[in-house]
């Protein structure tokens, strides 16, 4: 499973870059607002410094707007993959920069019919979200795995499932059981992986008894 981080803060995809377990980012809109950094030398940074894909998402909701700043956006570094929303004038844009060779990720998927869509047109990534699912009683989970059955059914699709609105490591893991691709994490999910009370305790334990023994290793 590929892990991306979700989030434009710098700081944060350079902490987590150097562990060289980070294989892309996605932003959306928010996390730029958050970032407080103006878009496009943003996103060129975040290029320079993971050579994954980095997500990039159109501001505008009509076709032909969403395409210029789909174009816009796909020029700032080969890694770009333009995010557009799930909607008809999305997936068109989807479809036609797929055609031309751009990774597109469709993204706001909240449904196995709407994936279904994405494939057909050529997304690279369809980012269902899962925690947003929770959220209102249902099970985000479930749509996972609805998905990769569909996926799987069908050799031509190559599309990969980007598991999105992470919200604990547990999402991951049950995903990463279903085979989906990848997960899109923000930064302290990702760190709460490491994290386990036994590798704590027992590193302690391990510590203290080979001071006791007195010896070095270097
Ligand atoms: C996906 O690409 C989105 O940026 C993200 O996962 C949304 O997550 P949220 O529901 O925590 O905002």
């Amino acid at each position: 499973m590929k892990f991306f981080v979700d989030t434009a803060d710098i700081a944060e995809i350079r902490d987590l870059a150097a562990t060289g377990l980070l294989d892309g980012v996605t932003t959306n809109p928010s996390l730029v607002m958050k970032a407080g950094k103006p878009f496009i030398p943003l996103i060129e940074e975040i290029c320079s410094i993971v050579s994954g894909p980095v997500s990039a998402e159109v501001a505008a909701t009509d076709f032909d707007t969403m395409m210029k700043e789909g174009l816009k956006l796909a020029k700032i570094a080969p890694n770009v993959a333009v995010k557009v929303p799930l909607t008809p004038a999305g997936l068109k844009v989807c479809k036609t920069l797929s055609d031309q060779g751009t990774m597109v990720n469709v993204t706001l998927c909240f449904s196995a019919a709407q994936a279904l869509l994405a494939a057909k047109a050529g997304a690279s990534f369809i980012s269902p979200f899962v925690g947003r699912l929770d959220d209102i009683g249902t099970d985000g989970l479930a749509l996972i795995a609805e998905i990769m059955q569909i996926y799987e059914s069908y050799a031509d699709f190559e599309t990969e499932v980007l598991v999105a609105s992470v919200r604990h490591p547990m999402h991951i893991v049950e995903a990463a059981k279903m085979g989906a691709h990848v997960a899109t994490c923000p930064p302290n999910v990702i760190r709460q992986l490491y994290n386990h009370p036994l590798t704590d305790k027992g590193l302690a334990a391990f510590i203290e008894d080979w001071k006791k023994t007195g010896q070095t290793i270097l």
